[in-house]
């Protein structure tokens, strides 16, 4: 076997402790299948004396991390530090600056700078290799990528943050609001302290902007990936969902279409008999379109020390055995300039669920609006009554666009007997 594979690991914390933890653990599997032992030599973090669960000592310390580009006795460099900006992305410039292969996690990085960093790791002939970006464990981006290399792709959605998923789950499984099963889900670690970026639906978007480059050939676009989170999903509405035959789930979805690329995430109504509907929990899930593949889904944890580490050291045995693939599978040259869709010409249907007062006329007010805005209905449901206070009425629409559904919103919500600002979700087939 040839030397090791030298490694520099920027970042010890989840997923960088699961790096060493694997690395160390797998030594002879993974020997085997990069061809050479793959060493990790210098490190980098912010606190030297924390304990890593994994001994330090005989590995180079930099408390620079950007410094360990510059190390001569490194072949690659792994940033597990996290953030679009400041030494994560210093640290990936400077990496492929010093024409060595870069491995990260960094989804916000690679939606943000992705485009960039992708021109300079091509002009410079080195790997930047971000497996562990999307979806955990799952090996998406390679199967996007390399094994789904010969088709067309349609489309491709997913279930891209298994915070949210929790969320909804456990809202759905226990009949919670949303604000209790969050304030659980941080006690229980599964959401940040500040959970802003995973249930404003941030996280998924950059994800999924990274999943929409791959799929269409084109470089990174996250300011033109629509973002609504799952705050204003309440219990009512998961019951609503059930009982129509639905689940709810944050999705992202890429779709090629006549108008443009329709990159968009945010919760979605989906049959109770689609594959996806039956991912729940922490769990992640991506589906692709492919002409002549077909549909292909592929499910695992999208998070956590264990898959993460999983998918970092798949890319560096690809380093190792010199397995080269262009950051978005065609080289810069070769990517498509195609336009993205605006989301006002979204068409598909919606759920809507309104609180009215209670009394004769109300259900025809809100229908004249939809008729007069080309919104027709497929079905109206209404539960309990109670004249003269709030009730609850769902209409599910037919087909329709954004745009026209959301001026007939502004002025539904208007009408001095819609008591709420209305409940809308819309309606994927899954
Ligand atoms: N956690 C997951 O399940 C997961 C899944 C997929 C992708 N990712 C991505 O993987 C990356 C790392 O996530 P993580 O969960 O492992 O984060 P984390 O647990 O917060 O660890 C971050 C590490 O970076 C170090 N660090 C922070 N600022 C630094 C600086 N200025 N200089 C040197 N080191 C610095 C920290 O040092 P100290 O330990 O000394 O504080 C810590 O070891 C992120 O991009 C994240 O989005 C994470």
């Amino acid at each position: 076997m040839s030397r090791p594979l030298s490694v520099a690991l920027a970042g010890l914390g989840t997923v960088g402790g699961g790096v060493l933890k694997l690395l160390r653990d797998n030594a002879d599997n993974v020997a085997a299948r990069a061809g050479r032992a793959i060493a990790v030599t210098a490190v980098s973090a912010r606190d030297r004396s924390r304990d890593r669960g994994v001994p330090l000592s005989g590995l180079r310390w930099y408390d620079d991390p950007v410094a360990l580009a510059a190390d001569p006795n490194v072949d690659v460099v792994v940033e597990l530090i996290g953030g679009s900006e400041g030494p994560a992305r210093a640290l990936a410039e400077a990496t492929i600056a010093a024409g060595k292969p870069l491995v990260t996690a960094n989804k916000a990085l690679l939606a943000i700078h992705g485009a960039d960093l992708a021109r300079q790791a091509e002009e410079r002939g080195v790997a930047l290799a971000f497996e562990a970006a999307v979806a955990g464990g799952i090996p998406v981006i390679k199967a996007l990528r390399e094994g789904l290399a010969g088709n067309r792709i349609s489309a491709v959605a997913g279930i891209l943050n298994g915070t949210c998923n929790y969320i909804l789950t456990q809202m759905r499984e226990r009949s919670r609001e949303f604000a209790d099963v969050l304030a659980d889900a941080q006690k229980l670690g599964y959401a940040e302290a500040d959970p802003s970026f995973d249930i404003d639906g941030v996280d998924a978007a950059h994800k999924l902007a990274i999943l929409a480059a791959l799929a269409f050939g084109r470089p990174v676009a996250f300011d033109h990936v629509h973002v609504e989170g799952i705050r204003h999903i309440s219990a009512l509405d998961i019951a609503f969902a059930n009982e129509l035959g639905y689940r709810i789930k944050l999705l992202g979805i890429a779709r090629q279409t006549d108008a443009g690329i329709d990159t968009r995430v945010h919760p979605c109504m989906v049959p109770q008999s689609a594959p996806i509907a039956t991912v729940d929990g922490v769990f992640n899930a991506v589906v692709a379109e492919g002409d002549f593949v077909g549909r292909v889904m592929l499910t695992g944890r999208g998070a956590g020390a264990g898959p993460t580490a999983s998918a970092v050291v798949a890319d560096l045995i690809d380093i190792a055995r010199e397995r080269h693939t262009p950051v978005w599978g065609a080289s810069g040259a070769s990517l498509s300039s195609a336009p993205s869709m605006p989301m006002d010409s979204h068409v598909g249907c919606y759920y809507l669920r309104l609180m009215v007062v209670d009394r004769p006329g109300v259900i025809a007010d809100v229908t004249a609006i939809l008729r007069d805005m080309g919104v027709s209905l497929e079905s109206m449901l209404q539960r309990g009554r109670s004249p003269g206070e709030a009730v609850p009425v769902v209409l599910v629409t037919h087909e329709t666009q954004e745009r026209a559904m959301r001026a007939a919103l502004g002025m539904i919500a208007k009408l001095p007997t819609v008591m709420e600002e209305p409940a809308v979700i819309r309606i994927e087939a899954g």
